[in-house]
């Protein structure tokens, strides 16, 4: 799908379908009356007739005859035009596509962006119409047979420029476009099982990403160098399986070397049984869930690179299974990790931490980054915390976390943050080691914080808990690519 800036006047742009906004009290904003006049007041008869309320997912496709170059004209409902704000337009955005993906037509012309909405100028309304359509055009065929061979109809969709206004609303299409493009990949990953989405696979769309961009370096460790590094913990939940774990280490240098970079670290479960500690049975397929924090690195290093971004980032995916075995680790297994830190394992399920704290660690020998985001399904609690409407946050600095919380909000991706403190991390205190593992059934989310908190040395570090945004569950069940969004908005405006 390609996304176009038109200009001209609206009763004159040549397309299959050219949509505009109408509100619930019938006004008719500058676009919908040019049209109108143009048709001899078609539109106003259509709404005042009662031919569509003007509410938030209407749509009316009509035929406007010649008098407009158009063939077709779509009405797309934008509610009450005082509220109109950023969700709704989302909603309008989404509902125009559906109705026109319903239809044959293959192109489209929209001048939904030309509303006016609080705090969203042209150029970030222009990103999130890309965005939107971007998610709008997924759909998750990969395995499903019927379905393979329905390639997605829509070809073009267009944006209405007024004039003096088309670099800025190319600039937000690029953008929301290459957000999308990196969510939609994000997506698909975390769609795609268990048993095709392997850390191998993860190395090998990691590889596909850098392809053709000499500005990105691809470099995967096997358990061969995990051993040599030390990485004890990251082996340990790897144990039982017999699908090789993958340590993927993307560089993208788009500043001068002296710049320190920026370090993104995904979770990279494929799949997460918990282990000896066995989750229970049901829901326990959702676990292939468990490296979206990867494909939500890998879908920002897309992103990164699509956009030519002017920065030093650093993405690591530690990727492996978590299953039982004879031969897998055992509660009250102790592991040394890479920072020489003693770990007793006393819940095989508490995983994810044991992957990232040698991430975080190889990391910061090997790249001395500047900040560090690590990106993960940690823990369940942060899903009863929060839901599945913000992410949880947890950092080390307060500037690093209010970083973030601004570019969530900025980017309909909002984050939530909780404490970190001494207070909570002595609940970690091991018996036999320098830590345990877990912290009991208190402040899970926290406690799994702090445990990552104890590998990071000077740095500024932030650790993003998607536990409960990352995918949705019953009828909806699939990846949603957050929180890419937030991850570009601060990358672009705060790094
Ligand atoms: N991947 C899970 C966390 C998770 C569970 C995410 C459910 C989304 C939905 C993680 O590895 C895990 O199992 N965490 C445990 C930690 C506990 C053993 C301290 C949990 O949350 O139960
Ligand atoms: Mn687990
Ligand atoms: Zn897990």
């Amino acid at each position: 799908m390609r996304f176009e800036v038109k200009t001209g006047a609206a009763a004159k742009l040549k397309t299959s379908c050219l949509m505009v906004p109408v509100h619930t009290s019938g006004a008719l904003v500058a676009a919908t009356r040019a049209l109108n006049s143009a048709t001899g007041g078609m539109i106003a008869d259509l709404v005042d007739g009662g031919d569509i309320r003007g509410r938030i997912g209407d749509t009316l496709l009509v035929s406007p005859g010649d008098a407009v170059a158009a063939r077709r004209v779509m009405l797309v409902g934008c509610g009450d035009k005082d509220k109109f704000d950023r969700k709704q337009y989302r909603k309008a955005l989404r509902a125009a596509y559906s109705a026109l993906a319903r239809t044959r037509h293959i192109d489209a012309i929209s001048c939904l962006h030309l509303e006016a909405i609080k705090g969203a100028d042209l150029g970030r309304r222009a990103q999130i119409a890309a965005e939107v359509w971007q998610n709008a055009d997924y759909r998750f065929t990969t395995t499903k047979s019927d379905e393979a061979n329905e390639s997605p109809t829509i070809k073009s969709l267009g944006l209405a420029a007024p004039s003096g206004k088309t670099a800025e609303i190319r600039k937000g299409l690029r953008r929301g476009d290459a957000i999308g493009l990196g969510m939609r990949l994000a997506r698909e990953l975390g769609n795609l099982p268990a048993n095709v989405c392997t850390p191998s696979h993860l190395a090998s769309e990691a590889r596909k990403i850098a392809r053709g961009d000499d500005r990105l370096k691809v470099e995967v460790l096997g358990e061969a160098e995990m051993k040599k590094h030390g990485m004890g913990a990251l082996l340990s939940v790897t144990a039982g399986s017999v699908e090789p774990a993958k340590l993927i280490v993307m560089q993208y240098a788009g500043a001068a070397k002296s710049k320190a970079p920026i370090a993104l670290i995904g979770k990279g479960v494929t799949f997460d049984s918990g282990g000896i500690s066995l989750k229970p049975g049901p829901a326990m397929d959702e676990m292939k869930f468990d490296m979206c924090g990867a494909a939500s690195v890998l879908g920002c290093m897309k992103a990164i690179s699509t956009l030519k971004l002017k920065l030093n980032v650093i993405g690591i995916v530690p990727a492996c299974e978590n299953l039982p075995s004879g031969i897998a680790t055992k509660p009250g297994d102790i592991v040394t990790s890479m920072s020489g830190k003693t770990i007793e394992v006393l819940n095989t399920d508490a995983e994810g931490r044991l992957i990232l704290c040698d991430a975080l660690t190889y990391a910061q020998k090997k790249y001395k980054p500047g900040v560090i985001v690590d990106i993960a399904t940690l823990t369940g609690a942060c899903l009863v915390a929060l839901g599945r409407v913000r992410s949880g946050l947890l950092a080390n600095s307060d500037r690093l976390a209010n970083a973030l919380l601004k570019s969530g909000e900025a980017a309909d991706d909002p984050a939530w943050r909780l404490p970190l403190g001494p207070e909570y991390s002595d609940l970690l205190k091991s018996n036999f080691a320098d830590m345990a593992n877990v912290g009991g059934r208190d402040a899970g989310t926290i406690t799994a914080a702090c445990f990552l908190a104890k590998f990071v040395e000077d740095v500024d570090w932030a650790h993003l808990d998607i536990a409960g945004t990352a995918w949705l569950t019953g009828q909806k069940k699939g990846a949603t690519g957050r929180p890419i969004p937030l991850l570009l908005e601060y990358l672009t405006k705060h790094a």
